[in-house]
C-alpha cells in the first residue's frame, strides 16, 4: 500500500518507520529544509530508541522516501496528516493542519483516504469535513473519506508501541461507502489488537481521555504521597498494594515532581481552557494541573528544607533535564522550571543529563544555568543533589563515590527512583515524595503548614508562579 505522511516529527517519523516495517511504501513529506536534509542524510532530528535503525534500513531499501512538498502525493492510497498542533505558548493551533489540507487535499486521488493523526482540539472537528469537501469541490473533484487515527505511543518506546499497539482507534469524520475504514483495516492488517471504528468525536475524546486519565493518575499518586508523608507511610508500598487490584493497576502511580513533556501537561491545560470557553467547568482537571505544578514547587522547597531553609548561595547538582528517561525532549520538562526557580532563589545550579543533545539545547534555552558534561563534574562540591529524571545512569551510580565528591549530604529524589537504604548507607540524607525520611520531618511539617495557610488545599498559586 502507498502511504504519504505529512510532518516528520515524533509522530510522523514513528508512523513512517512502522508502516514501512509492515511492508508499505511510505512518502514522508517534511517542509522544514534543515530537518529534511538531516533525514535524507540517514540521520534523525530526534532521539527515539530503535527508530534510527528502522528508518536507515527502509531508506536504503527505498521503502521510505522523503520529499519537501506534496507533488508526489497524487499516487498514494492513504494520506496521513501528522503535523504539530501546539502554538508554542501552551495553546492549540490548527493553522498548520489547515495549510497542510490546502496543499494536499486538491491533489489526492479520487480513491485516496485522508487521515488526521495529529492530536487535535475537539472544537476543530465540526469544521473538518466541510473544509475538506470545500477544497475538493474547488478543485473539481469528488469528496474523500476523512478519518481520525489518534496515536497512543510514548516517547522512548514509540516504535514498540506503534508496532505492537493495545488498540487501533479509527474515527469516522466522513466515510459514505465504508472505503476509509476498509483501507485503514488493510493498512493495519499486521496488527494483532482490536481495531475500533467509531464516530470522530469519540476517537478524538478517546485520545484526549487516555492522556487526561494518565495525568489524573499521576496527580492522584502525588496527593497520595502527601498523605503518606503526613501519616508516616511509604507511597511505593501503598501503590504496590493498591495496584494489585486489577481495577486500579500499578502503572502511572509513581509520585515525584510530576508529569512533563509535550502531551500530558498541554492536553490537561488546553482541555480546561477549551471547556471553559464553552462554559464547562472541569474541576478535576484543574486540580490535576494544580497538583502537578505544586510538585515542582514542593521539590524546590524540599531542597531548601534539606539545606536548612534556603538554597541561596548553595551549590545544587541537578540530575536529569529531559522530561523522562529515554528521550532528549525538553518540552515542559520539570527540570527546566525547577532550575529556573532555584536560580531565582539565588542557588548556584549545575545540571547534568546523559543525553548530549538535551545538554546542548538546555544551554541555549537557559544560558544562566551551568550544564556539566559528566555527572561527576555536576556533583563536585555540591551542597545538595536534586534528582529530576530517573535515568539508569543515576539509579546505578556509585553513590558512595558521589558522597566523596559532594560537599553536603542532602539528596532529594524527585522520582522516588533510588533505593533509600543504599543512599543512606552511602552517607546521604535522603528525601523523596511520600517515603518520608525522619531527618526532614520537622522542616517538611513547616512546609505543609505554609501550604495549608496559603491556599487551603493544593499548594500556593504564588509558589506555582515562581516555578512556572
Ligand atoms: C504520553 C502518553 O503516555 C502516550 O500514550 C501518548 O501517546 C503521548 O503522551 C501522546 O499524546 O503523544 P509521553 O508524553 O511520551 O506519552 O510520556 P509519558 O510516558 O506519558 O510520561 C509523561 C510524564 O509523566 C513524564 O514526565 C513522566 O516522568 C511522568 N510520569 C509518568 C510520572 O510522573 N509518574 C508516572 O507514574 C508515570
Amino acid at each position: 500500500m502507498r502511504v504519504a505522511i505529512v510532518g516528520m516529527g515524533y509522530v510522523g517519523l514513528v508512523t513512517a518507520a512502522g508502516l514501512a516495517e509492515w511492508g508499505h511504501e511510505v512518502l514522508g513529506i517534511e517542509a522544514n529544509p534543515e530537518r529534511l536534509d538531516v533525514l535524507r542524510d540517514g540521520r534523525l532530528p530526534i532521539h527515539e530508541p530503535g527508530l534510527d535503525g528502522l528508518i536507515a534500513r527502509h531508506l536504503a531499501g527505498h521503502r521510505i522516501i522523503f520529499a519537501a512538498d506534496a507533488r508526489q502525493i497524487s499516487s498514494v492510497e492513504v494520506a496521513i496528516v501528522a503535523v504539530g498542533t501546539h502554538d508554542g505558548n501552551g495553546g492549540w493551533q490548527t493553522d498548520t493542519i489547515r495549510r497542510c489540507l490546502d496543499d494536499i487535499v486538491p491533489r489526492l486521488a479520487d480513491d485516496a483516504v485522508l487521515v488526521i493523526r495529529s492530536t487535535m482540539p475537539p472544537e476543530f472537528l465540526p469544521s473538518l469535513a466541510g473544509l475538506v469537501d470545500g477544497l475538493r469541490a474547488a478543485a473539481g473533484r469528488p469528496p474523500l473519506p476523512v478519518m481520525i487515527n489518534p496515536e497512543f505511543t510514548r516517547e522512548g518506546t514509540a516504535v514498540q508501541d506503534f508496532l505492537f499497539p493495545d488498540r487501533v482507534v479509527v474515527g469516522i469524520v466522513r466515510d459514505d461507502f465504508g472505503a476509509g475504514a476498509r483501507t485503514l483495516g488493510t493498512m493495519y492488517r499486521s496488527v494483532d489488537a482490536p481495531f475500533i471504528t467509531m464516530p470522530a468525536p469519540d476517537a478524538v475524546l478517546s485520545k484526549l481521555g487516555s492522556n487526561l486519565f494518565l495525568a489524573t493518575k499521576i496527580s492522584f499518586a502525588n496527593e497520595l504521597a502527601a498523605l503518606c508523608d503526613e501519616y508516616g507511610a511509604d507511597v511505593s508500598a501503598v501503590v504496590d498494594a493498591m495496584g494489585r487490584d486489577p481495577r486500579i493497576g500499578p502503572s502511572f502511580l509513581r509520585a515525584g515532581v510530576g508529569f512533563g513533556g509535550s502531551c500530558l501537561p498541554h492536553q490537561v491545560t488546553m482541555t480546561i481552557h477549551s471547556a471553559a470557553q464553552r462554559s464547562l467547568d472541569t474541576p478535576l482537571l484543574r486540580a490535576v494541573d494544580t497538583i502537578n505544578h505544586g510538585q515542582r514547587t514542593a521539590f524546590v522547597d524540599r531542597l531548601a528544607a534539606a539545606l536548612g531553609g534556603s538554597v541561596s548561595g548553595r551549590r545544587i547538582a541537578l540530575l536529569g533535564l529531559t522530561f523522562k528517561p529515554g528521550t532528549d525532549d525538553l518540552r515542559d520538562a520539570p527540570a527546566l522550571s525547577i532550575a529556573l526557580s532555584l536560580l531565582d532563589r539565588g542557588a548556584d545550579v549545575v545540571a547534568y543529563d546523559p543525553m548530549a543533545t538535551a545538554r546542548e539545547a538546555t544551554r541555549r534555552i537557559l544560558p544562566a544555568l551551568t550544564v556539566a558534561d559528566d555527572v561527576w563534574s555536576a556533583l563536585d562540591a555540591a551542597d545538595a543533589i536534586g534528582l529530576v529524571t530517573e535515568w539508569p545512569e543515576f539509579v546505578q551510580l556509585d553513590w558512595a563515590r558521589a558522597r566523596s565528591v559532594t560537599r553536603g549530604a542532602a539528596l532529594v529524589d524527585g522520582r522516588n527512583a533510588l533505593d533509600p537504604s543504599t543512599i543512606t548507607a552511602a552517607g546521604f540524607r535522603y528525601s523523596s515524595f511520600g517515603r518520608m525520611s525522619a531527618p526532614l520531618r520537622i522542616p517538611l511539617e513547616a512546609e505543609h503548614s505554609r501550604r495549608r495557610v496559603s491556599d487551603g488545599r493544593f499548594g500556593a498559586p504564588v509558589l506555582r508562579t515562581a516555578v512556572d
